[in-house]
């Protein structure tokens, strides 16, 4: 039926290793498995990309135009530097959740500011690697 991308940027194909007092000890793999388990019972699917390259990650929102029914992306350090990623969200029709694992708003203040969040249709902070999957169900309820 759906389809939904999950987008990871900058880092976080280090999670389960990295700082995991901060991010917790899942790795991408178990994010990704668990965001699958929660779309199989209505039939989505889960495409899932993680670049270190800003660019990279532009190429692949432009490319979601017409695929997919939403976007859940944690652009990691991007988040608060890019506008070349704020504009690729703006340039496409499909929705966009913005996740962080972290409470930004807990840590320094220069990630107290996202570029993105504006230009997307919410954001989903500080409730560690569950903010993935609520944001998949964020897009079940509203393609129902
Ligand atoms: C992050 C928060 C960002 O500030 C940081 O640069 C990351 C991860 C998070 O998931 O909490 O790489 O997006």
């Amino acid at each position: 039926m759906g389809k939904l991308l999950l987008l990871n940027g900058p880092n976080l194909n280090r999670l389960g290793k990295r700082e995991p007092d901060v991010y917790g000890s899942e790795t991408l793999q178990d994010i990704e498995k668990n965001v699958r388990n929660v779309l199989e019972p209505y039939q989505f699917q889960l495409d899932s990309k993680q670049s270190n390259h800003e660019g990279e990650l532009i190429d692949w929102i432009h490319d979601a135009e017409g695929k997919y029914r939403g976007i859940i992306f944690n652009p990691g350090a991007y988040t608060h530097t890019s506008i070349a990623l704020r504009d690729a969200i703006s340039s496409i029709t499909v929705p966009v959740i913005e996740v962080h694992i972290s409470n930004v708003h807990k840590r320094e203040s220069f990630r107290h500011t996202s570029m993105l969040a504006p230009v997307c249709s919410g954001q989903i902070v500080g409730l560690g690697t569950k903010g993935y999957r609520l944001a998949a169900m964020y897009f079940l309820e509203s393609n129902k």
